[in-house]
């Protein structure tokens, strides 16, 4: 069974998959990773020299190939459980986890963010971008919220609740 952490840019996703796969034991994967590799190009240029379309393409490829993994914590990229094969693939492969947190609390872990679709948004429309992508994440099968918690902190929690589960 893999665990899959999915949430808004700034949720901790990739701080928190790494710190809960060292205590579970369990591989790490994270999906703008295996795109960055795919490409050899960091996930801002790929965004600049071939668009976000394009992006999209290499990360529904890649989560078509992640499918296959087995007892992996999978931490991936803020857009990718918003299309339709990607949430029923991903809901498939494990226990798909939502990281939520107050805006405040995601404004603060995206301060001097070089992430393409931030740059230069102001907090209205990040607020917005974020509750069109709420309905979205709230189909996952576990929510745990992040404001004011360590990672540490977060990481019990998960792995609490993730027993109350299995
Ligand atoms: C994106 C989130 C990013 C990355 C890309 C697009 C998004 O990942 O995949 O910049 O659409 O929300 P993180 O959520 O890990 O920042």
């Amino acid at each position: 069974m893999n665990i899959v952490l999915i949430g808004f840019m700034g949720s901790g996703k990739t701080t928190i998959g790494m710190k809960l796969s060292e205590e579970k034991d369990m591989a790490f994967v994270d999906t703008d990773i295996l795109i960055q590799r795919k490409l050899s190009l960091s996930v801002e240029n790929i965004f600049n020299y071939y668009g976000q379309r394009f992006f999209r393409l290499v990360e529904k490829e890649v989560i078509v190939e992640i499918s296959k993994l087995e007892n992996c914590v999978i931490s991936v990229g803020g857009g990718a459980f918003i299309d339709k094969r990607n949430i029923e693939i991903l809901k498939g492969i494990g226990i798909v986890i939502f990281l939520n947190g107050r805006i405040n609390t995601i404004m603060r872990n995206i301060r001097g963010d070089k992430r393409p679709l931030l740059k230069g948004e102001n907090l209205s429309n990040i607020i917005e971008f974020y509750e069109s992508r709420l309905p979205f994440y709230k189909k996952a099968d576990l929510e745990i919220c992040i404001d004011g918690l360590t990672p540490d902190k977060i990481v019990i929690e998960i792995m609490n609740n993730v027993k109350l589960l299995v």
